[in-house]
């Protein structure tokens, strides 16, 4: 009975602890919505000047986004984009990018 409990606590810990730590991709792709248009349909882009962010770690992803938004890295294009994403939709904006 004690092993049967533990098992179903660390597996519920486990859902939980992933679920933080990789975000949720599909809200991301929701929230992708609008980098689509410089990072491609595909996170792939089709300009020089923007980078591809498919298959990139989603950890140095959402690092950057951070620092758009808090203003320690700028650009004149990307930074008003990350202006309004939250820690939330950073992670998931990350999840979904990094899954690609
Ligand atoms: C108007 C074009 C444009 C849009 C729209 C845009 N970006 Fe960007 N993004 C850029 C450019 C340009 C850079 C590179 C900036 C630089 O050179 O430092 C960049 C860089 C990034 C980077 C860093 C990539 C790296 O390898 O360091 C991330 C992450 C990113 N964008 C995410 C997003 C997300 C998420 C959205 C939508 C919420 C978005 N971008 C919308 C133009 C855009």
């Amino acid at each position: 009975m004690k092993n049967v409990a533990s098992v179903v606590i660390s597996c519920v810990l486990l859902a939980a602890s992933g679920s933080v730590l990789a975000g949720d991709a599909e809200a991301g792709k929701a929230k992708a919505a609008s980098c689509a248009g410089c990072h491609g349909a595909n996170g792939v882009s089709s300009n020089p000047m923007w980078p591809n962010l498919a298959g990139q770690q989603s950890g140095y992803l959402a690092k950057q986004m951070k620092a758009f938004r808090d203003g320690t890295r700028t650009d004149p294009m990307m930074s008003p984009m990350a202006k309004p994403l939250t820690d939330a939709d950073i992670d998931n904006i990350a999840a979904y990018y990094s899954g690609l």
